[in-house]
């Protein structure tokens, strides 16, 4: 990163990470064999989905063994990542993200207002995206994004594609559970992501921090995706909030399984079921960090609201339409730009 006022990245006191943290019982663990091997039987699915249910209600955090991606790709990706970062900031500029398009690489992202320290590639993982110009609800204009690709590593693009597919597959399969956890048919959720995606990788890099006790890798979220499936490296960082303490859980390293998490569009699907957990990453004094989150989206103008099937005169919508595509954009652009506002929430779509 560029050299900075530090008083950038401060943290208001409340969010800093020296508060307690919880240690002791971890997000739970969901061996996905079931699905996974050839031959399943009914009875493990059924069991799969019950344990898919209760994570995604107690925690909305949850990390799968036995899903099926090619540690041998990760690890490339994961190397992949190392060799760009370490490039020079020079080199790195030659593929910045700009204001036209949300693909690239950046050192200055802030999460509400405050500047994480890390640096980012983001890269779609449809090719073009399909994206509103604008956040503003009555502008219908549609705009067809592409990739910045480094030159560097050589293979960077086709290791990354290869993850990308690996990545959709798994995330379909996890739709598939978590409607049938919900009492949906299995493929109710998969005709949102038909149309079209803005489904999005990310690889995330943070240094080490000469003040890690009042800065954060990235402040405290929640991710706006339908779902998202992070690759962290060995060093650890990521924390969740506990949904019942209200402490940060720290999510031990994870170099073979993958965290899921429930976004944004799950809770509203579900009519607040399932919940958007917030999280955030801590950063050290000594050891860089890698991870690789994936966040499923589905096609920009799906209309977002609780499933009919979800919702009756009983317990009425929680929430009023709103289009994926325009909630996206608008948090994009305010994690661009520091605003004097709070930025944008799911909780503003909350009917009263
Ligand atoms: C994110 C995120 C956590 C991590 O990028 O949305 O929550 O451990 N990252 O890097
Ligand atoms: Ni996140």
């Amino acid at each position: 990163m560029e050299e900075e006022d530090q008083a950038l990245f401060i943290q208001e006191p409340q969010h800093r990470p020296s508060v307690s943290t919880m240690e002791a019982q971890g997000i739970p663990v969901i061996d996905l064999s079931p699905v996974t091997s050839s031959n399943p039987s009914i009875s493990s699915i059924d069991a799969l989905v019950k344990e898919i249910g209760s994570a995604c209600k107690e925690w909305g955090f949850f990390q799968v063994t036995n899903h099926g991606v090619p540690l041998s790709l990760r690890r490339n990706l994961l190397e992949a990542s190392k060799n760009f970062f370490s490039q020079s900031l020079q080199e790195k500029k030659k593929v910045s993200r700009d204001e036209s398009s949300p693909s690239g690489y950046y050192d200055t992202e802030l999460t509400r207002n405050v500047r994480d320290w890390k640096e980012v590639f983001d890269f779609l993982a449809k090719e073009p995206t399909f994206f509103p110009v604008t956040a503003d609800e009555l502008d219908d204009r549609v705009t067809q994004l592409s990739n910045k690709s480094p030159q560097h590593p050589s293979h960077f693009r086709d290791i990354i594609q290869e993850y990308i597919e690996e990545m959709e597959k798994l995330a379909f399969k996890l739709m598939e559970l978590i409607a049938m956890s919900l009492g949906l048919q299995p493929k109710r959720l998969e005709e949102f992501f038909m149309r079209g995606q803005t489904s999005l990788i990310r690889l995330n890099y943070y240094p080490p921090c000469p003040f890690p006790h009042i800065a954060l890798g990235v402040g405290p979220h929640k991710d706006e995706s339908a779902l998202t499936i992070l690759a962290q490296d060995e060093v650890e960082g990521l924390e969740v909030k506990h949904k019942t303490h209200q402490e940060w859980v720290r999510v031990k390293p994870t170099p073979n399984d993958y965290i899921i998490n429930v976004g944004d569009i799950i809770q509203v699907w579900s009519n607040d079921a399932y919940e958007s957990v917030e999280h955030r990453a801590i950063v050290n004094s000594e050891k860089e960090r890698f991870s690789i989150p994936y966040f499923f989206f589905p096609a920009h103008d799906t209309e977002v609201k609780p499933l009919e099937e979800l919702t009756n005169e009983k317990s009425p919508s929680k929430y009023r339409p709103y289009k994926s595509g325009k909630f996206l954009l608008s948090r994009m652009n305010s994690n661009f730009k520091k605003q004097t506002d709070e930025n944008i929430q799911i909780h503003y779509y909350k009917l009263a």
